[in-house]
């Protein structure tokens, strides 16, 4: 982790060594704060599926320095030319299929190496750099045009992690919350526990403390009751991928919650980067929901946690209507009430 001076913003997951990818093992928090050291690209890829690295633009940005290190790997075997990044980029896109930066950014990277038409570890360095330099930017951005639009002492509402430990730094929906909490705009912070892997117990709620944001946990089943009680204004989430009307796939668990605060008044803002959004596809019947092992549903920490023998269920995203979504805020801009077109049209006009 590198520290930064804002007391509000001190994780960073992701850490190129010159040699290695460095990241804080997310699988481990909150009981322990220990990193991998991924050498190789197959590495990359465990770590992506496995959940040692997530979130949409945290495994974008481990993606991209996955295939540096498929670029050394390259040249160290003797090959030289950029087919050899091809099996590479596939092996690190099939690691998760429904966050569309992960492909996004492999792709670019690809990319840079074609118009390159050479393999080179240095250059392809630098374009992982600037993937993550932006991200963090958009955050920021992000960060500024999401809290603008919380009334001062408005209570909020989380799910997932969507902070410093799933991007760059700062986070998506949680940096909305890390710039309201810091302009003072909140009177409360809620996090919702995340089931089954428990990203909000785990990982928002201990997020939150290293960066001294008060929160309170709650199961993800008495999310309708806290809106019903009129503690909070807005649900804030992130995103997966975003179609192009709108529909945006994120955490399993956030359809119902939008559900619910369209039922109590409370506003649903969705927050990403334009790289989670997916202007191939036109609605979010086209995404790509990943269906996880059952144990993570019927067993934790090693312990079973259902009758034996019971099958689960396990898809972690599923997909909420646009017509359920208030904002959805990038850092190009935000668009209330998104209509099929507006996402294309904020792109392009800011492009
Ligand atoms: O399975 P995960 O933990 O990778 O899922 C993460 C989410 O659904 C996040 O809300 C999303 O990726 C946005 S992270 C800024």
């Amino acid at each position: 982790m590198t520290p930064t001076a804002d007391p509000h913003d001190t994780l960073r997951p992701i850490a190129w060594q010159g040699d290695h990818l460095r990241l804080l093992d997310q699988r481990r928090l909150p009981g322990e704060v220990v990193h991998l050291a991924c050498r190789g690209v197959d590495e990359v890829a465990a770590a992506i599926h496995d959940l040692a690295v997530r979130g949409a633009p945290a495994i974008g940005i481990a993606g991209a320095w996955g295939m540096v290190l498929a670029a050394s790997q390259a040249l160290s075997r003797g090959e030289t030319g950029v087919d050899a990044l091809e099996a590479p980029a596939r092996t690190l896109i099939a690691a998760r299929p429904t966050a569309v930066n992960l492909a996004w950014a492999v792709t670019r990277m690809l990319q840079a190496a074609r118009a390159a038409g050479v393999i080179d570890p240095t250059a392809l360095a630098a374009q992982a750099r600037a993937i993550e330099a932006e991200d963090l930017a958009a955050n920021r951005r992000m960060g500024e045009l999401g809290a603008g639009l919380i009334a001062p002492g408005s209570g909020v509402l989380t799910h997932c992690n969507t902070g410093s430990l799933a991007t760059a730094g700062f986070g998506t929906a949680l940096g909305v919350i890390r710039s309201a909490w810091s302009a003072g705009r909140l009177s409360a912070v809620y996090a919702s526990e995340t089931r089954p892997w428990l990203q909000g117990a785990r990982l928002t709620v201990w997020e939150l403390a290293q960066d001294r944001i008060p929160a309170t946990l709650l199961v993800d089943s008495a999310a309708a009751h806290l809106m019903a009680g009129g503690a909070v204004r807005w649900l804030v989430v992130g995103a997966d991928r975003i179609a192009a009307n709108g529909d945006t796939a994120n955490k399993i668990g956030t359809l119902q919650l939008a559900i619910a605060a369209r039922h109590f008044g409370v506003k649903v803002m969705v927050v990403a980067p334009s790289s989670t959004v997916d202007l191939s596809i036109a609605d979010g019947s086209a995404i790509e929901i990943e269906l996880r092992d059952e144990a993570e549903v019927t067993r934790f920490g090693g312990q079973a946690t259902a009758a034996a023998g019971v099958r689960a269920w396990n898809p972690v995203f599923d997909v909420t209507p646009a017509g359920l979504i208030d904002a959805i805020v990038t850092e190009r801009g935000v668009v209330e009430r998104p209509q099929p077109g507006d996402l294309a049209a904020l792109l392009v006009a800011t492009s």
